[in-house]
């Protein structure tokens, strides 16, 4: 098979959803679809379990489990389907965000009762951004919800998106009869038996044909017809061009614990998703089919085993093949490296493999070589975009715990920040190291790992700061305002992993006095600017 139809046969997505939203059922159901697991409960879910945060065996179980849920692989008529695992539990965001910079498209998952939940609004409000196809889908119609129509609404106008729905309920929770497929015109009745994996749908070209009546009860005939009516009438029809630019999205309804309306949206899903998309680099666009490999590090997975330090890193081919034991480029060392064991997935296992393809991805054994974000090429010098870090939502002072371990602890310290785990700030005035987070649970995952697996020991320290606000230098470095700026705040002042100014503001209110006060100086809410 040439590169070019390797490449046309991939689909490299991820689900995104709040959590309980059903995230980990459907993946279940569509690797069921796939052949690549034989039953229901394969498939593990990494979310942390409520009221676990003080619990290590659960941090550890979770870690554990998202080794072998980062990527699942299966096959499904003739294409190759790679699913990126997204963390739901709001702490995770940024691990979300990551490997969201590697997916083609996104499904989303939305409850039927709790419809937009916050987690949603956050991670679509990423796609966005970047316009990524988004496919919507919402979860267990089995259940009493929302009217079909509200949630539609809902999600336009909470998330932001231009939808058009590809399928419709027949009536809902205790109610509910089935879908009608607007994308394929047919019934799919609902039998509530979640065993069974092949739907049998009926043909229905003419919603107004008398053979509705026979198949769905008169009263569930006329409210179909009157809700497809209002369907025609006020949703724009399909637009694969609009979808695939981000500007429109299609909703499919369902319930994945009985897998019903999986098939559908799988179908529909193979046949308008993209396949690899182009991606830019500081220098240029790369296009998934120019024979040389490229790729970028989105994601570092420390080992398991606590008595050796590598890490397996998730780099996502961009373009061309990437083949074992060849020598590539890591731009930002520029140095080239091998790979003797390159790791594949499949399903929930990953295995060695010789060659993989623009789209795919590929987990390389690392002894400390990779950062977030880093680039790979056959010899080109190429740095992938990736995406901006945000500001952390917490601030503690990091303290050594055991004076006999400093050396450990900056280790320590310094890989668990290139995996992403936080953020790391350095006081400018004082040298005291401030570590910022999304979610108060990374602490603890910190610290845990620090003695676990460096041998290190450290303490917090509140830190009351309320965003981290990346400073532009002036063009004159000696630019009064700049200066002044330096000194009155310099207590506030420190410096990010790249060395970026970074001003550590303690409230809403200094910022603006900052903008007030300082006119001229450019502050920036993340660190790409
Ligand atoms: P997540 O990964 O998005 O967090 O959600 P997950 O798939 O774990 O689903 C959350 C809960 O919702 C699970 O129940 C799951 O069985 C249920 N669920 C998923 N899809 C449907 C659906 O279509 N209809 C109904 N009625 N329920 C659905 P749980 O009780 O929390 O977990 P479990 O004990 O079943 O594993």
């Amino acid at each position: 098979m040439s590169l070019q139809q390797e490449i046309q046969k991939r689909r490299t997505f991820g689900i995104i959803s709040h959590p309980d939203a059903g995230k980990t059922t459907l993946t279940e159901k569509l690797l069921l679809f796939g052949g690549a697991i034989q039953e229901a409960g394969a498939v593990k879910s990494n979310k942390i379990k409520k009221g676990a945060t003080s619990d290590f065996m659960e941090i550890e179980r979770q870690r554990g489990i998202s080794v072998a849920t980062s990527v699942l692989a299966f096959n499904y008529k003739e294409h190759k389907i790679n699913i990126l695992d997204t963390p739901g539990h709001k702490d995770f965001a940024e691990d979300t965000f990551r490997t969201l910079t590697a997916v083609d498209s996104v499904i989303v998952v939305i409850d039927v009762a709790k419809g937009v939940e916050e987690q949603t609004e956050k991670l679509v409000e990423v796609c966005r951004m970047r316009n990524i196809p988004m496919i919507v889908f919402i979860n267990k119609l089995d259940r009493e919800g929302k009217d079909a129509f509200d949630l539609l609404d809902e999600v336009e106008q909470k998330l932001g998106l231009k939808v058009t729905p590809l399928s419709f309920p027949i009536g809902i929770g205790y109610d509910f009869k089935g879908i009608y497929n607007i994308w394929e015109k047919n019934i799919n009745l609902f039998s509530g038996d979640s065993r069974k994996n092949i739907e049998e749908t009926i043909a229905f070209n003419d919603i107004n044909s008398p053979e509705l009546e026979k198949i769905i009860s008169e009263r569930s005939a006329a409210n179909l017809r009157s809700d497809l009516e209002l369907v025609y009438e006020v949703y724009p029809k399909f637009d694969r061009e609009a979808y695939l630019n981000g500007e429109q999205q299609p909703v499919f309804f369902g319930s994945a614990l009985n897998n019903f309306g999986v098939r559908e949206l799988l179908d529909c899903f193979v046949e308008i998703a993209p396949s690899p998309r182009p991606k830019a680099s500081e220098e240029r666009i790369v296009n998934p089919d120019e024979p040389s490999f490229t790729g970028f590090v989105f994601k570092i997975h420390a080992n398991m085993d606590p008595n050796h330090r590598d890490r397996l890193a998730f780099v996502k081919i961009v373009s061309g093949t990437f083949e074992r034991n060849k020598p590539y480029l890591h731009t930002r060392l520029g140095k080239k490296l091998k790979f003797s064991s390159p790791n594949a997935f499949f399903a929930e296992k990953k295995e060695v493999v010789d060659i993989s393809y623009a789209g795919d991805i590929v987990g390389l054994h690392d002894t400390g070589n990779f950062k977030i974000g880093d680039t790979l090429t056959e010899g080109e010098m190429l740095h992938f975009k990736g995406i901006p870090s945000f500001s952390p939502e917490h601030f503690r002072y990091i303290n050594n715990a055991d004076p006999l371990k400093s050396k450990q602890l900056e280790k320590g310290i310094d890989q668990l920040m290139d995996e992403g785990v936080a953020q790391l700030f350095k006081l400018d005035f004082n040298g005291r190291k401030v570590i910022g987070t999304v979610g108060a649970l990374q602490y603890e995952v910190i610290q845990y790992r620090l003695e676990h697996e460096y041998g290190a020991k450290c303490s917090y320290e509140n830190f009351p700061i309320y965003k981290a606000c990346w400073v532009e230098a002036p063009e004159n470095p000696k630019d009064p305002e700049y200066l002044d700026f330096l000194r009155v705040k310099q207590k506030f002042l420190a410096r990010d992993k790249q060395n970026q100014l970074v001003f550590l503001a303690d409230s809403a209110f200094s910022i603006e006095m900052v903008k007030q006060k300082y006119p001229n100086l450019k502050l920036h809410f993340t660190s790409e600017y």
